[in-house]
């Protein structure tokens, strides 16, 4: 890196990786009161992939790592920092990540843990791209993996139709001044981070180690409430993070939501004046991945082929804490 050039994390690699096992809405008709119509009308979820028994957070992890890795062409080796973003760690401790690293052979860097639920992820970037601007690492893989479905009551129809399993990883690497074609600055442009843990009721679990000891707690949702937070909070965070980059919305190219709901992606869209083609959406086939879901759909979005040098992908999410936030970069 040239000395006095502030460097910038440059996305490199995505991978990813869903559980073989798929259930699509009518499978739970049998279980619980509810209708493939309902799901799809109310979410736009048609199936969910659910992790096999005896298969971790940080298999699923691990698998989409070795899937970035091989689509940024370079060794685990070259890894200095690894950030999982997870609410469903193999362990209460230590940290999925140090499980990651194991198994892709590392043996040096620096790994942990980020606890943000359906925002995991935004954060795990914005940590990553802070750790890559200061020098202290260069090379991030930055993962959002799930084992969601084990922390569902399968009683409760209102939270347990929603939520998948997956694991989706991206590559960072720290690049000094890195421009696209047109000469414009590329990589992460900016990232916008927010709580406020006044909303802890809206989303969270009725345990963990602290409160329940031995007994981890299950989702409890006020669906309609995070709705509206999430309609209110997402409008925010993105006009900061276009205002930031001194963008207008019809220069964003690409917009990556967290996948929670189809009517709130749709709503986002709206906003942007984004036409449906420029909005990745999975939540259709993966429903809520909690913090897997972006990077999964970034995964499927580069697969395609779909992003171009130079153009604009706006990342945004909202989950438990409240936590929400946003992340610009100039593909
Ligand atoms: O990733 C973290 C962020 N999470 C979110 O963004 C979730 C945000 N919230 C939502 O996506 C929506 O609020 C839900 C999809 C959870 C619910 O949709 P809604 O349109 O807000 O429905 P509602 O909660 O107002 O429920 C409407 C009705 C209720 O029946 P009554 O009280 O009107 O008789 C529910 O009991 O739908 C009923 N209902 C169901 N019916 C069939 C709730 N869940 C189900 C279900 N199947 N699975």
């Amino acid at each position: 890196m040239n000395p006095g050039t502030a460097p910038r994390s440059v996305v490199i690699g995505c991978g990813g990786y869903l559980p073989a096992k798929v259930v699509a809405n009518r499978d739970l008709e049998s279980s619980m009161e509810t209708s493939d119509d309902w799901i799809v009308e109310r979410t736009g979820i048609r199936q969910r992939y659910i992790a096999a028994d005896g298969e971790l957070t940080s298999d699923l992890a691990i698998a989409a790592s070795r899937a970035a890795l091989a689509d940024a062409g370079i060794d685990a080796s070259e890894v200095d920092l690894v950030v999982v973003a997870t609410t469903t760690p193999d362990q209460t401790f230590p940290a999925t990540a140090t499980r990651v690293q194991a198994g892709l052979g590392m043996v040096a860097g620096i790994a942990f843990d980020v606890q943000a639920v359906c925002s995991g992820f935004v954060y795990a970037m914005a940590i990553a791209d802070n750790f890559l601007r200061v020098g202290q690492a260069r090379t991030a893989l930055v993962i959002g993996a799930e084992t969601f479905s084990r922390l569902l009551d399968w009683s409760d129809r209102g939270s347990a139709v929603l939520f998948g399993d997956g694991a989706g990883a991206v590559l960072l690497r720290a690049e000094a001044d890195p421009r696209d074609g047109q000469g414009r600055p590329r990589g992460i442009l900016s990232t916008h981070l927010h709580a406020d843990g006044r909303f802890n009721e809206a989303l969270h679990t009725d345990g963990g180690p602290s409160s329940t000891p031995g007994r981890v707690g299950v989702v409890k949702m006020n669906g309609r409430e995070v709705f509206r937070h999430a309609v209110e909070k997402l409008s925010s965070v993105v006009e900061e993070a276009l205002a930031a980059n001194a963008l207008a919305p019809s220069q964003v190219d690409w917009l990556v939501p967290h996948q929670a709901n189809r009517r709130i992606i749709d709503g986002m869209a709206r906003k942007l004046g984004l036409p449906p083609e420029r909005v990745v959406v999975t939540v259709d086939r993966h429903a809520n991945t909690s913090a897997a879901s972006i990077p999964l759909a970034l995964w499927e979005a580069t697969r395609e082929r779909r992003f171009a040098r130079g153009d604009v992908v706006l990342l945004e999410a909202i989950g438990g804490g409240l936590t929400w936030g946003a992340c610009v970069i100039r593909w």
